[in-house]
């Protein structure tokens, strides 16, 4: 199939590499000229493991290309809008300015009968408003729109694309059907479902979806702030709520709160549309207040750590991104966390595998390190911010004797108390026992 993707950016592009691999003939179209020359010369601007492999070998075989020139759709049977939706500034709700103008952009493309699809994250009702934008921009198009939401996680997008849980495709006219259905059909020799639904209902599928992950890991985040206070440890309560196949035993990893691209703008999205339609969405509102609240208790927990005080010490910071595997930085934990220590006196030496570039305009006032070692080197404390292979198999003795103090944070639990004890550390975890 002919298909093209409009926006270049991390969906766009793991969707483009991945269609492309599985034999459809793809073109990525961006409007950023500079983000197309590089994408030309095999530059890929996210860090996504495996991703530069899977474009290069696709753009080898011909199946995948990048332009600037929204013309090529013309020869597209499907057309894929994954442009970004950001949380508008103030208010909280998805902006989409970016999609309304790939609509109109798109429409005088438009030729033969085409199929688009919105992977964006959009509210629900997008796909009416899509619609009439094109059919405005140009009535004698022949088309239908059909919501595609995406469920990708990063550091885990072409894993998640290749073998999903499901796909879901909300359409109104039958019409879009066949060719979605043909789009995905290397999907159905793993067997995953594709679930055709109303617009609507696929629109808000996304929503409720990241809505209740957010939700699942606040829930265990609070349920470990009981642990402490109670005297029970959370990853034994996790284990045996997650073995009950009613509940699941994904996302419920206690830590420093959920970052990221999605889950905050998302669930904050959904209170905004909650709110529109007179149906709050009130467990998702409290959800979003615990987990901002949760950033200023890590920082807390962590200035206890330090017999209550961090003024003049210098604080190792392992992990900046909001999770392992990436480079992104957005909402990450990290940057409340590091601003409330900062405030409070400390100073902070940083080491991320990939997230340092980013972080460095972020937080200007951290020391970056080349490695985790050279971040211990002289600091009080440590703290584990995020689950990095690099960080589970840390040379603890090396890092004793580098260090000037005895205190590890670890806020995502990846060491044990005795091992850590043995080794001269004071420790400190979420909600298992001291
Ligand atoms: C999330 C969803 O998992 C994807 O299904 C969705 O497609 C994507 O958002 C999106 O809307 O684009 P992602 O933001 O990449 O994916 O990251 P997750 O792996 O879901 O993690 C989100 C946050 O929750 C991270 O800060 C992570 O550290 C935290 N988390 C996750 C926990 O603290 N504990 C857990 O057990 C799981």
């Amino acid at each position: 199939m002919k298909i093209a993707i409009v926006g270049a950016g991390y969906v766009g592009l793991v969707t483009g590499a991945c269609l492309a691999d599985f034999g459809h003939e793809i073109t990525c179209v961006d409007s950023d000229a500079s983000r197309v020359a590089a994408l030309q010369r095999g530059e890929i601007p996210i860090y996504e493991p495996g991703l530069k492999e899977l474009v290069a070998s696709n753009e080898a075989a011909g199946r995948l290309v990048f332009s600037g020139d929204l013309a090529v759709a013309a020869d597209a049977e499907v057309v894929f809008l994954a442009v970004g939706t950001p949380s508008r500034r103030g208010d909280g709700h998805a902006d989409l300015t970016h999609v309304h103008a790939a609509a109109r952009a798109l429409a005088q493309h438009l030729s033969g009968f085409t199929v688009v699809a919105i992977k964006s994250t959009v509210p629900v009702g997008t796909g009416d408003a899509v619609a009439a934008i094109i059919a405005e921009a140009n009535p004698a198009a022949d088309f239908v729109v059909v919501s595609n939401p995406e469920f990708l996680r990063e550091g885990a997008a072409i894993e998640d694309f290749k073998r999903p849980d499901r796909v879901v495709v909300g359409l109104e006219d039958e019409r879009g059907r066949a060719p979605m259905a043909e789009v995905y059909r290397p999907l159905y020799l793993n067997q995953a479902p594709i679930l055709f639904t109303g617009r609507r209902s696929a629109e808000l599928t996304k929503y409720a979806s990241n809505a209740f992950l957010a939700m699942k890991v606040t829930f265990i985040n609070e349920m470990a702030d009981l642990c402490e206070a109670a005297g029970g440890n959370v990853q034994d309560v996790a284990r045996g709520l997650g073995l009950d196949k009613r509940i699941g035993s994904k996302f419920l990893n206690a830590g420093p709160g959920y970052g990221g691209s999605c889950f905050p703008k998302d669930t904050q999205a959904l209170v905004r549309i909650g709110e529109e339609f007179g149906a709050p969405m009130r467990l998702v509102e409290t959800t979003v207040a615990i987990n901002e609240a949760r950033r200023g208790a890590m920082a807390d927990k962590i200035i206890a750590a330090c017999d209550g005080s961090v003024a003049g010490k210098t604080i190792a910071m392992l992990g900046l991104t909001f999770k392992p595997n990436t480079d992104d930085m957005r909402e990450a934990p990290s940057i409340a966390i590091i601003g409330a220590l900062q405030a409070a006196g400390a100073e902070i030496v940083a080491h991320d595998p990939e997230g340092m570039a980013a972080a460095q305009g972020l937080l200007p006032d951290v020391a970056m390190a080349a490695g985790p070692y050279e971040a211990a080197a002289g600091a009080d404390a440590l703290v584990l911010m995020t689950e990095w292979n690099a960080f589970r198999s840390l040379d603890l003795a090396r890092l004793k004797a580098s260090m000037r103090g005895d205190v590890i944070v670890d806020l995502r639990n990846i060491y044990r108390h005795e091992e850590m004890e043995r080794h001269g550390f004071r420790y400190d975890s979420v909600g298992r026992p001291v």
